[in-house]
């Protein structure tokens, strides 16, 4: 390799956190991204930066777990906007001044999955997206799941609840296997799969 000659980079009218648009697919939607406690975790700052290049606002959920994975402050910087990691007085997990056209639940534990199907909601995650399964049935809001976890994980409990979590409308962006694990997809097929179920 060559040595480098320092040179400053050509200036851009963008600001720090601005993001050069890939299309206006999502523009004027609001999306949940909800960021359960996977190693994968570590990837939502480029599916947030992701959405955004196709026009969406992003609010970042994150639970407890989720943070040994994955700063708040990373997704904060890519999302444009704070992240949000405990309820408080504003109830969050309502989010009824803002609605959101869809929530994404990426990565998606076995924990959050399974709690999600039997109607548990004692984290930031699973209260938002209790809510969420409402507004799905009342035909509000979309709800997509991108699992990821290791293949022992994937058992007949998970397998239930991922049925009847579309039974009740959500829709389960399928995982990327490889090497004995369902591995989370890249950010443009998580993207790709958010701007089809908003049409
Ligand atoms: C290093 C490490 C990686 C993990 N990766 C996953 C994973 O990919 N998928 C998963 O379902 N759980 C994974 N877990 C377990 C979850 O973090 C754990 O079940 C946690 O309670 C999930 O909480 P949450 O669903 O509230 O985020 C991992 C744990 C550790 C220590």
């Amino acid at each position: 390799m060559e040595n480098w000659k320092p040179a400053a980079p050509t200036p851009s009218d963008l600001g720090d956190r601005e993001l050069p648009q890939l299309s206006d697919a999502l523009a004027g939607k609001q999306i949940a991204l909800m960021v359960s406690g996977s190693i994968a975790a570590f990837k939502t700052p480029m599916v947030a930066r992701e959405l955004r290049r196709h026009g969406a606002a992003v609010t970042t959920y994150a639970s407890r777990s989720a943070l040994r994975y994955v700063s708040a402050e990373a997704l904060a910087w890519s999302s444009a906007s704070p992240v949000i990691t405990e309820l408080s007085a504003e109830a969050e997990h309502l989010s009824d001044t803002r609605p959101f056209d869809a929530y994404l639940l990426a990565p998606a534990t076995y924990n959050s999955i399974n709690k999600l199907a039997a109607g548990i909601a004692d984290t930031v995650i699973t209260s938002a997206l209790a809510s969420a399964i409402g507004r799905v049935n009342q035909g509000n809001a979309q709800l997509l799941i991108a699992p990821a976890m290791h293949g022992s994980l994937h058992n007949p409990i998970f397998e239930a609840s991922i049925e009847r979590l579309q039974q009740l409308g959500a829709k389960v962006i399928p995982p990327r296997d490889a090497y004995g694990k369902h591995n989370l997809p890249d950010e443009q097929t998580l993207v790709d799969a958010v701007i089809e179920v908003l049409g």
